[in-house]
């Protein structure tokens, strides 16, 4: 068994947005008792000593922790790489001061297009201005910033603004991130997944824009795996190099996971150590034994490790399935219906999105 590599802190589920394409939980009815400060600091801690080495702290929307400062610099402390992945909103210029001091290392910020209306629309928050002012003030003060955009249906034909974008801001890197299919993405996965034409013409403009922002800007471009004749290598893994800890103290190989009908394993419970090595949710899937047939005997099982479980079980209601993704899986059916009926339906989306709703009390400034 190897170390875990990298640590999903999802300090809570608390967001001001309400993006349509959240992977966040549909019910978070059980996760309002968020890990307090000492108890995230003993995860940290736990984390480093299992061999974490960086920690993304993640959420929602993690300004949200009043404490975020206090857990930046007690990760900083134990020697992990920290980065913060946020919606920038309430990313004000003392609170970015403060994370700076305590050490934080990277900042990710999401935006949701290039223009402020569509933008606001899809974060369903008026939110655009306050973003880009936010990156603003990360690279003031000198942190390599990530622009992020998750591409769907109602973007992503917008990609050369949004790359202009990331190129105006001065960031570092841009990822951008075809929609994954979990949580409330789940729910309005049909409203959401682009056409075979307006991928086709995103990634001639992707090419294009790698070539030419070479010297100053990564472009990460993550392809839709439901266009895919594999699955994604979901998390290089189960229980391979990463676990999530969710707002609740759950321990989980993959933020998606709690949809699966598994026991629960808590750092309230156990420690962290405990539950990465003997926990029944990380061997669940572990390795390659589990595995049914086509993957079993397949030359590409180390390679993929029979793609996603959470999208197994979603797509099948068994998360021991081999991922439908997969050409050679026995419910491929269930992706390429799911694409057939996106490239059937007109070209801006013709059904309305369900927005995830509002869960925020404040954001601190
Ligand atoms: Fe991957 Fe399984 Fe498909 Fe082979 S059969 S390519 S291991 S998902
Ligand atoms: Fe859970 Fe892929 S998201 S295994």
């Amino acid at each position: 068994m190897d170390s875990p590599f990298g640590l999903l802190a999802e300090l809570t589920y608390r967001c001001p947005l309400a993006c349509a394409y959240c992977s966040n939980p549909v019910n978070l009815a059980g996760y309002s008792g968020e890990l307090t400060t000492d108890e995230w600091r003993r995860v940290l801690a736990e984390a480093r000593d299992l061999g974490v080495l960086q920690c993304h702290l993640s959420g929602g929307e993690p300004l949200l922790r009043r404490d975020l400062v206090d857990l930046v610099a007690h990760a900083h402390g134990l020697g992990l790489y920290t980065n913060l992945v946020t919606s920038a909103f309430g990313l004000s210029r003392p609170r970015a001061e403060q994370l700076r001091a305590a050490g934080l290392d990277h900042v990710q910020i999401s935006v949701q297009a290039d223009e402020p209306a569509v933008s606001d629309r899809i974060a369903g928050t008026p939110s655009f201005r306050r973003k880009i002012e936010a990156m603003g003030v990360v690279k003031e003060l000198g942190w390599p910033l990530t622009v992020n955009v998750v591409l769907h249906r109602h973007n992503i034909d917008r990609v050369a603004g949004v790359l202009g974008l990331a190129e105006e801001v001065g960031a570092d890197r841009v990822e951008l991130a075809n929609t994954q299919y979990y949580g409330w993405a789940w729910r309005n996965r049909d409203a959401l997944l682009p056409s075979r034409a307006q991928l086709a013409a995103a990634e001639v403009v992707v090419r294009a824009a790698r070539e030419r922002l070479r010297d100053r800007m990564d472009v990460i471009y993550v392809l839709p795996d439901y266009y895919s004749r594999y699955p994604k290598p979901c998390m290089g893994g189960w229980a391979s190099r990463q676990l999530t800890v969710t707002p609740n103290g759950d321990v989980l190989p993959c933020p998606a996971a709690q949809s699966l009908p598994l026991p629960r394993a808590s750092v309230r419970e156990e420690s962290l150590e405990r539950i990465w090595a003997g926990s029944p949710v990380m061997s669940a899937f572990r390795g390659t034994d589990w595995m049914p047939e086509p993957c079993r005997s397949c030359a590409r099982r180390e390679l993929d490790f029979g793609g996603c479980r959470c999208q197994a079980f979603l797509l099948t209601g068994d998360a021991a399935r081999t991922d439908p993704v997969c050409h050679l899986s026995p419910d491929h059916h269930l992706v390429a219906r799911a694409v057939e009926a996106a490239n059937a339906a007109s070209p801006g989306g013709d059904r309305s999105l369900i927005p995830r709703p509002h869960r925020v009390r404040r954001v601190e400034r």
